[in-house]
C-alpha cells in the first residue's frame, strides 16, 4: 500500500511512519516542523521505502504531489495527523492549528479524491470540550467553550470533522475520523506540556511534580502502540467509512494518582507542587470504545504501569525527544 502521512516527524506521526515501513508499504511524510522533529524519523529516513517532504499542507502540494508521484507513482491511504496537538503548543501557534485543520484538512481531502485514496482524519477528544457525559460516548455533541483558550484547537478540530463528513456527502469521499484520547510514549517532547511528559521530567530531575488544581480531576492514558494498532485497524477497515471512532484507554485515573504512579517507577519520593487549574481545563476524561471494540476488535493491551515504564525508560536514555 501507498501512505501518505501528513504530521509525520511529531510524536504520533513518526510511530505511525515506523509502523506502516514495518508492514512493508511505501510512506511519504509531510511535515512543516512547527512542533516535530527529524530526529523522530531517524529510523525511518534509513529505510528505501520512506520519503519525507518538508511542506505545509496548508499550501506546498505541489512539493507533497511531486513526492508522492516520485516515490509511490500515486497513494492509497491518508493520514492526516498535522497539527500542533499540545496546549502549549496551540497556544503559541492558534492560527496555524485552525488553519492545518480547515484548510490543510481541504487539501487532504481533496488530494484523496484526486487520486482515489482513502482518508482517516485525526481529531480529539477535546471535541467533547468539558464533558457532561461520561464516559464519552461518539454520540456526544460535547462542550465546547467556542472562543476560551482552548477554542482554537477544539473547534478547529470540529470544523476538520464537520469538512470530511461534507466531503463524505457530497464527493463520496472514503474517509473515517478518530477521536484520540490522551496518548503518551516515547518522542514526546519533554516541555511541551501535556502532562505525561511534565511529570516524567520533573520526576527524574527530582523536581516536585506540577498538579493544575486539586488533583480530583481525570485523564485516561493510552500508550502510543496500542493507538497506532487501532489507527492502522480503523485504516484499513471498510465498517470505519463515514465513522467516527473513539481511539483510548477507558483506564481513567485522577491526576494526583497518577502522578504517585509516576514516582513509583521512577523510584521518587513523592512531592507535589499545586498551580491554578487553566481556564476551561477539562474536569474528568474517559473515553467509551464500545464501537472501537466492536468494529475493530480493538482495545488497548499495555497497562498504565508498562506503558509509564517504557516512557520513562525512553526519556532516560534519551530517546526521549531532547528539549
Ligand atoms: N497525542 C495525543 O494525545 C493526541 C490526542 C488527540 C489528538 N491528537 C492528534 O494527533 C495528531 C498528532 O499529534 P501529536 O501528539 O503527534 O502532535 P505533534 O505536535 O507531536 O505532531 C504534529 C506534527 O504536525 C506537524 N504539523 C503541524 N502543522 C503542520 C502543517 N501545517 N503542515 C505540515 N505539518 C504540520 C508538526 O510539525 C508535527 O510534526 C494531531 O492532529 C493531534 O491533534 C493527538
Amino acid at each position: 500500500m501507498r501512505v501518505l502521512i501528513t504530521g509525520s516527524a511529531g510524536f504520533v506521526g513518526s510511530h505511525l511512519a515506523d509502523r506502516y515501513l514495518a508492514d512493508g508499504h511505501h510512506v511519504v511524510a509531510a511535515d512543516n516542523l512547527i512542533t516535530g522533529s527529524l530526529e523522530n524519523l531517524k529510523e525511518a529516513r534509513q529505510n528505501a521505502a520512506f520519503r519525507y517532504v518538508e511542506a505545509d499542507v496548508t499550501g506546498d502540494w505541489a512539493a507533497i504531489a511531486a513526492a508522492v508521484h516520485e516515490h509511490m507513482m500515486g497513494v492509497d491511504l491518508i493520514l492526516h495527523f498535522a497539527s500542533p496537538a499540545s496546549p502549549v503548543d496551540y497556544a503559541n501557534h492558534p492560527f496555524e492549528t485552525m488553519a492545518v485543520n480547515s484548510v490543510g484538512t481541504e487539501q487532504c481531502a481533496r488530494f484523496a479524491l484526486k487520486h482515489d485514496a482513502r482518508l482517516l482524519f485525526a481529531s480529539t477528544s477535546e471535541c467533547y470540550g468539558d464533558p457532561r457525559e461520561h464516559p464519552q460516548r461518539e454520540e456526544y455533541w460535547g462542550n465546547v467553550n467556542p472562543n476560551g483558550p482552548r477554542s482554537c484547537y477544539d473547534e478547529a478540530k470540529r470544523f476538520g470533522e464537520a469538512l470530511v463528513f461534507a466531503f463524505l456527502r457530497k464527493r463520496n469521499l472514503d474517509a473515517r475520523v478518530i477521536r484520540i484520547f490522551n496518548t503518551y510514549g516515547p518522542r514526546m517532547r519533554r516541555n511541551d506540556g501535556r502532562v505525561v511528559p511534565n511529570f516524567v521530567t520533573q520526576a527524574l530531575a527530582g523536581k516536585p511534580l506540577t498538579i493544575f488544581g486539586n488533583g480530583k480531576q481525570t485523564r485516561s492514558f493510552c500508550y502510543v502502540d496500542d493507538l497506532i494498532e487501532g489507527i492502522v485497524r480503523c485504516a484499513a477497515s471498510d465498517a470505519t467509512r463515514g465513522v467516527v471512532v473513539n481511539l483510548g484507554n477507558p483506564d481513567e485515573r485522577e491526576i494526583a494518582e497518577f502522578a504517585r504512579v509516576v514516582c513509583e517507577i521512577t523510584r521518587m519520593p513523592l512531592s507535589i507542587e499545586y498551580s491554578p487549574m487553566p481556564a476551561d481545563d477539562p474536569g474528568r476524561r474517559c473515553p467509551d470504545i464500545t464501537r472501537a471494540k466492536a468494529l475493530l476488535g480493538w482495545s488497548p493491551q499495555v497497562s498504565l504501569e508498562e506503558g509509564l515504564r517504557r516512557t520513562v525508560e525512553a526519556f532516560s536514555t534519551n530517546a526521549g525527544r531532547a528539549l
